[in-house]
Formats: structure tokens, sequence, C-alpha cells
């Protein structure tokens, strides 16, 4: 690993090329990774702490950036649900590779309303809503019970029919309070820029690579 080196070729970032709102620029960000063809291109790695203060991480699909902030979904019991419910802040990365860009964001998660997510949950395909029913997400599990019971579901909720969303499963709005993007550049003099809040407005600074 101490081998490899990457020369990264970015043309650079000046504050003129960022919009002024860090959300949108997010935004835009990740419709420049989705336009290239980048392969999950709105993965991002989340960051939650327990009660006891222990980070954990994992990745999740951004599904919408709504609200001032960006939405994801699962299940609210899983461990990153019950670090959500002990601690509403939050930390995520999106990595860019073919870029040379990353994207890190600080900020607070809360769920979003049961009718929101059940709106999302209806657009998902059949064999992921049955999932959703299905899986105990980040419990123990054996697989042929969970093949039993995806078996079952499949036969009281045959293709087509209306799957009702589970109540431990739903969207989290994560509202950002730091926000800072990183564009690769060659001999490591890389861009950095870090977006505050300071009484509801976003300002913004340079950071040393
Ligand atoms: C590419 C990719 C996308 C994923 N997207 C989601 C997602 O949107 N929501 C989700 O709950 N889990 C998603 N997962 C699974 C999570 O990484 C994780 O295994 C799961 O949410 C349980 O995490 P937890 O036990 O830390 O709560 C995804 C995994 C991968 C590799």
């Amino acid at each position: 690993m101490r081998d490899i080196r990457e020369e990264y070729q970015g043309k650079g970032l000046s504050e003129a090329d960022l919009l002024a709102d860090p959300v949108e620029q997010v935004r835009l960000w990740v419709e420049e990774a989705v336009n290239v063809g980048l392969p999950v291109a709105n993965a991002m790695t989340l960051a939650t702490v327990n009660a006891e203060g222990q980070p954990s991480a994992r990745t999740v699909l951004m599904k919408g950036v709504e609200q001032g902030g960006f939405v994801f979904f699962s299940h609210y019991d899983s461990r990153k649900g019950d670090d959500i419910e002990a601690s509403d802040k939050v930390a995520f990365v999106l990595y860019w590779s073919p870029m040379d860009r990353q994207i890190t964001v600080q900020g607070r998660a809360r769920k979003l309303d049961a009718d929101t997510s059940r709106a999302y949950f209806k657009t998902r395909p059949y064999g992921s809503q049955i999932s959703a029913v299905a899986s105990p997400q980040s419990r123990p599990v054996d697989l042929e019970t969970l093949e039993a019971d995806v078996a079952q579901l499949r036969q009281e909720y045959p293709e087509g029919s209306d799957i009702p969303m589970p109540e431990n499963w739903g969207g989290y709005l994560i509202v950002p309070e730091e926000i800072q993007f990183w564009q690769g550049r060659p001999n490591r003099l890389h861009d950095r820029v870090r977006y505050f809040q300071d009484e509801g407005k976003w300002l913004r600074e340079r950071l040393a690579p």
C-alpha cells in the first residue's frame, strides 16, 4: 500500500466555482458524478455514534436533497437507527475517485414524517419492499428463517399488491452544519473549501489541504 501513489489531476476549485448554498453544491457534484456514469454515485459513508460515544460507519444511498438537507432511508431499529436515537449528530462522506472529489458533511439527523417515507416506499421495486418488511436489519438471523419469511410475504403480498410500509422503516433528513468540498490537484496541493453556519447564514473559508 505504501507504494500506491495516485497523482490527482483535478482542474482545481476556486471559490468562484462554488455556489453560495453548499447544499445545492452537493446536489450539483452528485449530479455530475451520476452524469459521468460513475456506479452508485449517490453512495455515502454515514457515521453515527452510540450512547457510549462509539462511532460506527456504513454505506447508505442518498435519495434526495430537500428541505435544506440530505435524505436516506433505512430501518429505524438498526444499529444506525439506535445510534441516531441516542445522538442525532452524524457525519457522512461522498468520494468519487475518478473525479478526485470528496465531500464531507457534519450535521444532525431526524426522521422524515411517515407519509413522506410511505410515498418513497411505494416507489421501491417489489423485491426491495418485501426485503424491507422481512429483514430485522442489524439483528442476528439465520438464512433459512429469513428466506422462509420472504417466501411467506411473497405469498401474502403477490407482485402488484399494496405492501404496507413497516413502522420501523423510513427516511432520515440530515440537516448539515458544516460541509467541506475537496478537489484533488497535482502535487498534493489540493483545494479544500469549508462551509459553516453563522447566525443561520452559510459562510465559507479555504482550508489547507
Ligand atoms: C452500496 C450500498 C448501499 C446501501 N444502501 C443502504 C441504504 O440506503 N439504507 C440502508 O439502510 N442500508 C444500506 N446499505 C447497507 C448498509 O451499509 C448497512 O449494512 C445496513 O444499513 C446496516 O447498518 P447498521 O447495522 O450499521 O445500521 C447499503 C450497502 C451498500 C454496500
